[in-house]
């Protein structure tokens, strides 16, 4: 029992293919230990996308079941949604951040859907900026922003929630090699303080000296 509640992720046999035929999945099964911090790698168009999008159900497996935190989640109503994405922060390869907001308002904003008021959201996003190595920023426009400094309000925004797994595809594409290395840094960080994190990469660079385990996709199969 201890080593079940212990896995964050499960993945039995999971395929999906879009429509009309394209395999992008094919027969996955894999389990993630709560805490761990794994890479996702393989070449472009392998899968790595689509398998972070089925674990926070921005696509529907074709076959199979994925366990995220004790939810099964393709089986889960539409109503049940908010309560799985609330377990789960996604960090992007392109920030995705509205550039003619304030820091504020981009990391706050989930805050504020679920109805915090005003100075609650301040005092958690100042947290978070501190944690993130942005303190003082809150009223700066996203625009004004370099790309690693994008990237750091994206990884705030994603973890305001304090989600029990971040997914982060490719997010260090777009940033420089000093900027990469400031958001693996971070993100060990987080992981140190208890969140289970998913990086999927192309980029052997990130995970060739490190100790974590790293899983491949090669052709929508994972290789061992
Ligand atoms: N929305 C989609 N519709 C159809 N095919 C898709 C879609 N998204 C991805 N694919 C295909 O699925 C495969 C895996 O893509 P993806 O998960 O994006 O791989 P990766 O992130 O490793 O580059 C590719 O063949 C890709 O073209
Ligand atoms: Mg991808």
């Amino acid at each position: 029992m201890l080593i079940e509640d212990n896995l964050i992720v499960e993945f039995k046999k999971v395929s999906k293919i879009y429509p009309p035929n394209i395999p992008a999945l094919k027969d996955i099964s894999f389990v993630i230990t709560r805490g761990e911090f794994v890479f996702l790698t393989g070449p472009s168009g392998a899968g790595k996308t689509t398998l972070l999008k089925l674990l926070f159900r921005a696509e529907t497996p074709s076959d199979g079941e994925i366990w995220v935190d004790g939810i099964e989640v393709s089986s889960i109503s539409r109503g049940q949604l908010p309560f799985l994405r609330r377990k789960i922060g996604v960090v992007f390869q392109d920030f995705k951040l509205l550039q003619d907001r304030s820091v504020l308002e981009n990391v706050g904003l989930s805050l504020e859907i679920m109805g915090y008021g005003k100075k609650q959201i301040e005092k958690r996003v100042k947290q978070i900026l501190n944690a993130v190595g942005l303190k003082g920023k809150e009223n700066v426009c996203v625009a004004q922003l370099s790309g690693g400094e994008q990237q750091r309000v994206s990884i705030a925004r994603a973890v305001i929630n304090r989600p029990s797994i971040l997914l982060a595809d490719e997010p260090t594409g777009n940033l420089d090699k000093q900027r990469t290395k400031e958001v693996i840094e971070l993100l060990e960080e987080l992981n140190a303080m208890g969140t289970t994190i998913i990086l999927a990469t192309h980029d052997e660079s990130l995970f060739k000296n490190t100790h974590r385990r790293v899983l491949f996709l090669k052709n929508g199969r994972m290789e061992a």
